[in-house]
């Protein structure tokens, strides 16, 4: 015997039957993706408004200071502790002249926003100075590795950086490691010649 009610209205195959299994399924599967929309609203990130007191450990010492989400690492830096050292070439970082140490790592400051860097140790180039400057400062001034100056505390930076995590670094891998920073004056020899004098010892 013919079961009428699955054929009802159907000269196609598809009947109110498969039409109402769908019409569950389709909205069981409605119900699970409102749910996981929700979900991603929950756990997503956490929307920042106006300006925030934050505090900042920089070169050893923590620094309390009030930024706007929008604000950079660099921002912070240069125009409310005034360390000026990291230079504001490239918003991007292509020229590597915000160079600064993140927990070790260099990092273009241009690019990191304030916020971003609570929680981790930065390092500027100021902490390289003083009475008995580090000798990759040393070496820069011993074989005149600057002209106007300006990518000078990134290059610095990026040396001190590279050759703590390689020591023995030769001439071919200083130039391999440092081709994140730009020197508009072309001082890249010097500047390769001072790192590899740090390495020798010199
Ligand atoms: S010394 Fe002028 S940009 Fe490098």
């Amino acid at each position: 015997m013919t079961d009428s009610r699955n054929k009802t209205g159907s000269s196609s195959g598809f009947n109110r039957r498969d039409f109402l299994r769908g019409s569950g399924a389709a909205a069981a599967a409605a119900a699970v993706q409102t749910q996981a929309a929700q979900a991603m609203q929950d756990s997503g990130p956490a929307i920042v408004r106006g300006s925030q007191k934050i505090a900042l450990n920089i070169n050893g010492s923590q620094h309390d200071v009030t930024v706007e989400p929008r604000t950079t690492l660099l921002d912070v830096l240069r125009h409310q502790l005034d360390l000026t050292g990291a230079k504001p070439v490239s918003a991007d970082g292509s020229s590597g002249a915000s160079t600064v140490l993140i927990d070790g790592k260099p990092a273009t400051a241009s690019t990191i926003l304030a916020l971003t860097a609570v929680g981790k140790k930065i390092q500027t180039i100021e902490s390289l100075g003083g009475d008995n400057p580090d000798p990759v400062i040393q070496a820069f001034v011993k074989h005149d590795a600057q002209q106007c100056g300006f990518c000078t505390p990134g290059f610095v930076i990026a040396v001190r950086a590279f050759l703590n995590k390689n020591p023995n670094a030769t001439e071919a891998q200083i130039r391999e490691g440092l081709n994140g920073n730009i020197c508009r004056c072309g001082t890249y020899a010097n500047i390769v010649q001072a790192a590899v004098a740090v390495v020798k010892g010199a």
